[in-house]
């Protein structure tokens, strides 16, 4: 009875409300390799959890848009609609966009429930060198015309929740920082040691 007593503390030492991750950064910061992280670890506390990633949304919700800063508002105000509406009913949600765009942010933390602004920061050299998908390279060249960080805006947070360097944490640490800052707003349970 007792253990059963207890059990039931821990499911209930939480609020069972959802959440906005918005995970920002340059293209090649680390964005979606952390929201593919976190969203196993969110998972295995028992969350239910929707991971909304730029390059995903782009092949669906907005396929119809390009990279102008018309088109970039866009995108994030379709991203910003969808999280709200998963967010006030529960969902833990973990979007990953450049979102480069100060206000653009601003207005998805106006919109969406306990939004939480994580600046994913890497150097510009970080992400070039890594260069995952041969962007930067063409960017450099000029073949790209508006890529962020070359020669497109990104307007670093100025006010973030979380900062992760993902230049010198590992994807656990950085993960293990996000996830402290949710139990301590206890929006997530504090997980179980073995
Ligand atoms: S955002 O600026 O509108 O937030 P989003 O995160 O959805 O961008 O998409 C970024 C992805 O689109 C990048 O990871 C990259 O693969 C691709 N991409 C294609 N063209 C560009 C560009 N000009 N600038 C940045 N990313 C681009």
């Amino acid at each position: 009875m007792q253990i059963v007593q207890q059990e039931i503390e821990r499911e209930v030492a939480y609020s069972t409300e959802g959440f906005t991750l918005w995970l920002t950064g340059l293209s090649g910061a680390g964005k979606t390799t952390l929201a593919l992280a976190l969203e196993a670890q969110l998972l295995a506390r028992g969350l239910r959890v929707e991971r909304l990633d730029g390059d995903v949304v782009r092949e669906g919700l907005t396929r119809d848009l390009g990279f102008s800063k018309e088109d970039r508002d866009k995108n994030i105000e379709r991203v910003t609609f969808v999280a709200k509406l998963l967010s006030r009913n529960g969902v833990a949600v973990i979007a990953s966009f450049i979102s480069p765009y100060r206000e653009a942010r601003a207005r998805a933390r106006r919109e969406t429930t306990n939004f939480i602004e994580v600046f994913v920061n890497a150097p510009l050299a970080t992400c070039a060198a890594r260069d995952v998908k041969g962007m930067y390279a063409k960017a450099f060249a000029g073949q790209i015309k508006d890529f962020t960080g070359v020669n497109d805006p990104y307007e670093e947070p100025e006010s973030p929740e979380v900062v992760v360097y993902t230049d010198r944490e590992t994807v656990a640490e950085s993960a293990a920082k996000i996830l402290n800052y949710l139990e301590t707003r206890a929006l997530i349970p504090v997980a179980q040691s073995a």
